[in-house]
């Protein structure tokens, strides 16, 4: 069953005020303003691999993988399986980050496997026209992120959010079921609000929260 709330994803990709017990502060931190998820918005983070065990040992927080590979278990020296990051906790993935991008064909099987698995899948695009072509493999979220924006502190929401509305109609035109996430340079409640308000079904940030020299008081602003 799909979140009912939107959502908003925080993505630590490989900053060091993520890695470890960072993580795990952060996941805590979370829990801590927004007990059982019941805020306005439902959290989910997204650790290093690496870090994926120990969050979800110590915590309740819904932690998704922010890439995993479509192979079986056996020969595949170097991967990280979806499967693996199953057993160790997940109950989602981003899948072709612009960090992290994989071709047509290899976002489709990962769509596909992380459904068997029962795994929700949030498919990033750097374009409409490529949350487009994804949306017609189905995922639980597309994710749309302006390159340029990523890092920065402008979001769609601060430069023009009417566009929000109009790249939901492109993609939903396409497959209506698909939740689409707006990303990227997004910093504040409001950017959040504004997505929210302009049809969005949640947010992926990172730097906002991770890059911050007052994470909790981030949280604060997110879930209180
Ligand atoms: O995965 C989130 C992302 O790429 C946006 O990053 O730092 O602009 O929130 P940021």
């Amino acid at each position: 069953m799909l979140f009912q709330k939107p959502i908003i994803a925080i993505n630590l990709k490989t900053y060091q005020q993520g890695l470890g017990e960072n993580a795990v502060t952060i996941a805590k931190a979370i829990e801590e303003i927004n007990p059982n998820n019941n805020a306005k918005y439902t959290a989910i983070l997204c650790p290093q691999a690496i870090d994926i065990r120990l969050v979800c040992s110590q915590t309740k927080i819904p932690v998704f993988a922010q890439h995993g590979d479509a192979y079986d278990f056996g020969r595949n020296t170097g991967c990280v399986l979806i499967k693996s990051l199953k057993q160790a906790g997940i109950k989602g993935l981003i899948i072709n980050h612009n960090e992290h991008k994989l071709l047509l064909s290899t976002i489709e099987k990962t769509i596909k496997l992380a459904r068997e698995e029962k795994l929700y899948s949030i498919c990033c695009a750097d374009t409409v026209d490529q949350a487009k072509a994804i949306s017609c493999f189905n995922p639980d979220y597309v994710a749309v992120e302006p390159p340029e924006l990523i890092g920065t502190d402008i979001s769609i929401a601060k430069k023009d959010p009417k566009i929000i509305k109009e790249i939901i109609k492109k993609i939903n035109f396409i497959n209506p079921v698909v939740r689409v996430l707006i990303g990227a340079g997004i910093k504040t409640r409001k950017d959040i609000d504004v997505c929210i308000e302009f049809g969005a079904n949640g947010v992926l940030l990172a730097s906002g929260v991770v890059c911050s020299k007052k994470i909790s008081d981030v949280l604060f602003d997110f879930f209180a």
